[in-house]
């Protein structure tokens, strides 16, 4: 399948997950070639504040072998500041590149980009809707950790607008073994078009509140209350520290399980668990960067 715009993880079919997990494996393993990509130009453009998304697709795009162009904090230092619009800041940068990895707070962002792109578009977060390329490597840290996809995957914290879940359940959806469980407040619930679409798919899920049910997980998916998406510090309040794993939770989880988390966190994963053996949100973090040099390749067909 060819990929055009990266925008959604509801674009992937499985042979294509399978393929570029195929890619990962190879990369992780230090077996490409490091000068795939010379003469690429990757433009990321965020409006909003990344670590890891950012600097792995710029590293990943600078270790095979491309060239990278960046305005981090587009919203106060690109003309969006002056009040360009996205359409406009699209159509000037394409000349100057050959793929835009973008990061804003409006759902469909993405979207709207690529309308305007005549190179690919990636969407590296937009606001609450999707981040498929985190849920990608997230995909793919399960895969590493486990032989089958028979697993228990307990979703916890702001599934309402943590963008990452989803986009993960679409990719989870590919196999029909997996059962998920959502765990968090009512008010902060995954979306009902997400739930109708697992349906669907026939893919069990379950929804609690109760914290306790991660004891049947295999994996843990920690996600942070995603602050900037409330409206008052108060609304963010309520539910900020509502689940937290920390040495208590980590005896009722069964031994075989993973603990994960997109990162960053605040509080909702306490120190201590760094150095138990089932948290792997590091490892998480580093496969970001195998899983974009992945999809780069695959998308400028130089598998
Ligand atoms: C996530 C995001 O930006 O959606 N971070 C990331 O890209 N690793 C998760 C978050 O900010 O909570």
């Amino acid at each position: 399948m060819r990929l055009g715009h990266i925008i959604s993880a509801y674009q992937f079919d499985k042979k294509t997950l399978e393929q570029i997990f195929i890619l990962f494996k190879k990369i992780k393993a230090q077996k490409y070639k490091k000068n795939l990509l010379a003469g690429k130009i990757m433009a990321t453009l965020f409006y909003e504040p990344s670590t890891r998304t950012r600097l792995s697709f710029e590293s990943a795009m600078l270790r095979l072998g491309g060239n990278v162009i960046s305005t981090e904090s587009a919203s106060q230092f690109s003309s969006a500041a002056k009040g360009e619009t996205l359409e406009d800041t699209i159509r000037v940068i394409n000349p100057y590149c050959d793929v835009i990895v973008i990061r804003h707070y409006n759902e469909g962002a993405s979207e709207i980009a690529s309308k305007y792109s005549k190179v690919p578009v990636i969407n590296a977060g937009d606001g609450r809707g999707e981040h498929p390329t985190q849920a990608l490597l997230d995909l793919y840290t399960i895969f590493s950790k486990f032989k089958s996809t028979n697993l228990t995957v307990a979703m916890v914290g702001d599934l309402k607008n943590g963008r990452t879940i989803h986009s993960l359940c679409p990719f989870l959806s590919h196999y029909p073994k997996i059962k998920i469980i959502f765990i968090s407040p009512k008010a902060l619930a995954a979306p009902q078009s997400l739930k109708e679409y697992l349906k669907q798919k026939g893919i069990h899920f379950e929804e609690t509140e109760d914290f306790k049910n991660v004891v049947q997980a295999d994996v843990i998916y920690q996600t942070r209350i995603q602050k900037e998406r409330f409206k008052s510090a108060r609304d963010y309040q309520k539910y900020f520290g509502k689940y937290i794993i920390d040495k208590n939770i980590l005896k009722i989880l069964k031994k075989t399980a993973v603990i994960m988390h997109p990162l960053p966190r605040v509080n909702e994963i306490t120190q201590e668990v760094d150095i138990d053996g089932r948290a792997i949100y590091f490892e998480e973090a580093a496969n970001g960067l195998y899983t974009r040099m992945a999809l780069l390749l695959y998308l400028f067909d130089k598998t």
